[in-house]
């Protein structure tokens, strides 16, 4: 049996159905009914016959729960951890230690315990280093945590140190650091939002570049790594670096709607996240942007995939071809 945390998001509802399509035998947590609902709409972009999601054995609890999630592990061998709390707003700090680092301890207890042949982590660039001299950064970047880093980066840091503990403890682990994730469904939510504002008229762009990858790839070289005798590992899981610009304009292209067309410089994006955060304080809303969000639209980092492809000798769809095949599934 196969257990999937964060089945009910973006990376878990594409990993389930890849998993069922080679007939594995699958549990998957979820936490509200509904969200059930939103793992039917991807497996629809997938197929006509979307009762193959009858096949999942749905198990309720937070993963935060110890005592709701030793059921869980019963008559597992391999644990796909998906789930995660993803927010730049630093009001989310200590909701996302408790989930992300929390949760993660939990996991790996009971993976422990279970005696699991196999544990894949859902990591990110967000807990890899910075480059050196421009070079292009690869897992032995090392994270620094004297940084002025995100509460997202540092809990998904603190995450896959406990991640490396199981492999301290018998337990045999892959990591995957994917870059910005595009993917079908989950609209309003991740990197769904780019989708749906472009749709919507979205005007702005930054230039700013980051690594992007397709979730079929994600979730493709997450099951061949788990099934493969590679141990102990991590890899970056991009596809190739693009300006946000870039991004946002064959969204656009995809969609057949205007291209963003006003430039934001980072001194604009600067007084956008001290204002809304001002708002957010005064009003308790949500802040449009974060210091950190906004940080990260006009940063240069780019990633190297090399590690995967030569270890899978494995091929990245193109973002362009991701892109077009999302906007055809939104559009639906
Ligand atoms: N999306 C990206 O661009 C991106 C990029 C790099 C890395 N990642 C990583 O990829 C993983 C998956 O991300 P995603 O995009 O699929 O995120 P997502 O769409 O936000 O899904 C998060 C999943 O985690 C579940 N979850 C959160 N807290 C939980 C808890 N306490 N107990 C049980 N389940 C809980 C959510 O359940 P509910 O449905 O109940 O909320 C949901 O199923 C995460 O580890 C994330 O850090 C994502």
């Amino acid at each position: 049996m196969i257990l999937v945390t964060g089945g009910t998001g973006l990376v878990g509802a594409h990993l389930l159905y890849h998993l069922l399509k080679n007939d594995e035998k699958v549990r998957a947590i979820y936490r509200s009914k509904d969200k059930i609902e939103s793992v039917k709409k991807v497996f629809s972009y997938y197929t006509d016959d979307v009762t193959l999601i009858d096949k999942i054995d749905w198990f309720k609890a937070d993963i935060t729960e110890v005592p709701a999630m030793i059921p869980a592990f019963v008559g597992v061998k391999k644990v796909y951890h998906c789930a995660a709390f993803i927010s730049f707003n630093p009001k989310d700090y200590i909701e996302m230690r408790k989930i992300n680092i929390h949760g993660t301890a939990i996991i790996v207890n009971l993976s422990i315990d279970a005696k699991i042949d196999k544990l894949c982590f859902v990591g990110s660039i967000a807990s890899v280093g910075e480059s050196i001299n421009g070079q292009l950064i690869t897992e032995e970047n090392e994270w620094n945590k004297e940084l002025d880093n995100s509460g997202y980066s540092i809990t998904k840091f603190g995450a896959e140190m406990e991640v490396w503990r199981a492999s301290q403890e018998g337990v045999e682990v892959v990591i995957v650091n994917p870059g910005v994730i595009l993917g079908s469904g989950f609209w309003q939510s991740g990197s769904g939002k780019l989708f749906s504002q472009v749709y919507n008229g979205f005007k702005y762009f930054t230039e700013g570049i980051t690594g992007f990858v397709g979730v079929k790839d994600v979730v493709k070289t997450m099951i061949l790594l788990t099934d493969s005798t590679i141990k102990n590992q991590r890899f970056i899981l991009v596809s190739e670096n693009k300006t946000y610009k870039d991004v946002l304009f064959a969204i656009a292209d995809g969609f057949g709607k205007k291209r963003p067309f006003k430039k934001i410089k980072p001194w604009q994006t600067t007084i956008l996240w001290r204002s809304s955060s001002l708002v957010a304080k005064i009003s308790g809303v949500q802040p449009l942007l974060s210091k950190y969000s906004a940080r990260s639209a006009h940063s240069v980092s780019k990633y190297s995939s090399q590690k995967i492809k030569e270890a899978l000798n494995y091929q990245f769809e193109k973002v362009d071809t991701v892109i077009k095949d999302v906007c055809k599934n939104y559009s639906k």
